[in-house]
């Protein structure tokens, strides 16, 4: 078992809540993922070990599935929505301006910094959307777009959160979304319930969006 104490507890928590433990390969995956930051070989065999499941199988099943990241991603992952609303709202400009910015094409990562396109990612409201360690934004523009990954270079913040990043770089938002998020992301995988998400004071952001 490489994985940390945290992780370990986590990984029993999770396999506690399901009467079959192949119920639980699929949150496992995350843990495995914030272990290293991607998915590993190591980290399916463990997800493996754990849910008495075949390596073959847990690959099979995190290879369905985008949001499972077998290479690395770099700390913060850029997911712009290319699909419709977005597309015609301008997503294609202000996605090159995020990898002009970075320095980085779609699809590839710097230790820092990967960029994706992603599909509808929910906020056509919002367009055009994209997501930061899949904390939205909404209402980017080029301008904007270029703003946000220059701060994730400079500011290099430790925890990832949708307020402040729309306070800072967004634009017009689907709708009011009304509670603040007071956590945030704490790497490049979807984090759920405590696991994968750190508190974040909000208190000195206006809100930045509006309806
Ligand atoms: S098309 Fe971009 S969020 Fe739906």
């Amino acid at each position: 078992m490489s994985w940390s104490e945290e992780s370990l507890q986590r990984a029993d928590d999770i396999l506690a809540r399901y009467p079959e433990k192949r119920s639980a390969v699929m949150p496992l995956l995350y843990v495995a993922m914030r272990e290293d930051g991607y998915l590993t070989d190591d980290g399916m065999r463990q997800v493996a070990e754990l849910t008495g499941v075949t390596p073959a199988q847990v690959q099979s099943t995190a290879s369905f599935y985008n949001m499972y990241k077998r290479e690395p991603v770099g700390k913060y992952l850029v997911s712009m929505c290319t699909s419709i609303s977005c597309f015609l709202m301008g997503a294609d400009d202000v996605l090159h301006a995020i990898e002009d910015e970075a320095g980085i094409p779609a699809g590839e990562a710097d230790d820092e910094i990967g960029v994706e396109h992603a599909e509808c990612i929910g906020a056509c409201g919002g367009a055009p959307a994209c997501l930061v360690n899949y904390e939205l934004i909404e209402g980017l523009t080029p301008d904007k777009a270029k703003e946000l990954v220059a701060w994730l270079r400079s500011a290099k913040p430790d925890v990832i959160n949708a307020d402040e990043m729309q306070a800072l770089f967004g634009g017009k938002t689907s709708f009011d979304w009304g509670i603040r998020e007071e956590r945030g992301a704490v790497g490049p995988f979807p984090a759920f319930g405590p696991f994968g998400t750190a508190d974040v004071n909000t208190d000195a952001l206006e809100p930045g969006r509006s309806t």
